[in-house]
């Protein structure tokens, strides 16, 4: 599978990361790499930040670890972004990661570069891992904003981890193929 992990990493490189392939996870689907992150950034009893409204489905997988979701609300007159002073407020020492999704399902919204920005800087602020399911990147709708990973500056690779969590299956409207992954940018201290 290291040929499938470098053809990850050629695709999702950026300026400012230097992946090799142990950055990156092969998975059965976007879904198990979404578990693949969860589990290894937390553990029973801990907390995470989750959108609301967001993807049951990763609610599910995150219960199956005993962890509780902490709410943070989408705002429908803002173009569905969140509050970060909220965001900011829900954080606590048993806060392991914030879950993002976007483009949002089941919201359609897509973020802009300055929203994902902020919420770059507060989980650097907040020394919190993020774990960014951008398995709808492809369908922005021609509003395509860089990702999560492509916002981060070369000052700040080593203050954030994030984790990507993608896959074939939406990106080739293929959901049989089952075909997903991580990639973990950033630092590796949160690991
Ligand atoms: C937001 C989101 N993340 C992850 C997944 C999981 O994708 P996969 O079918 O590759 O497991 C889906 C599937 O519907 C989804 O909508």
């Amino acid at each position: 599978m290291e040929s499938g992990r470098a053809a990850v990493i050629k695709k999702f490189a950026t300026k400012s990361h230097q992946l090799t392939t142990d950055d990156v996870f092969l998975t059965a689907g976007g879904s198990m790499a979404l578990w693949a992150s969860m589990n290894l950034l937390s553990g029973k009893g801990d907390n995470y930040l989750f959108p609301s409204p967001g993807f049951p489905l990763s609610l599910t997988i995150a219960q199956s670890m005993n962890l509780t979701p902490k709410l943070y609300h989408l705002q429908a007159d803002n173009n569905w972004q969140a509050d970060i002073s909220e965001m900011e407020k829900l954080i606590d020492e048993k806060t392991k990661f914030v879950l993002v999704n976007d483009p949002s399902n089941p919201l359609g919204s897509v973020w802009s570069a300055e929203h994902k920005r902020e919420i770059i800087e507060l989980c650097i602020r907040k020394k919190i891992p993020l774990i960014a399911d951008e398995i709808y990147e492809e369908m922005s709708y021609g509003t395509h904003a860089p990702t999560f990973a492509e916002l981060i500056k070369p000052d700040e690779v080593d203050k954030i981890t994030v984790f990507k969590c993608s896959g074939l299956t939406k990106r080739y409207l293929a959901p049989g193929w089952r075909m997903g992954w991580a990639i973990i940018y950033g630092s590796k201290q949160a690991q």
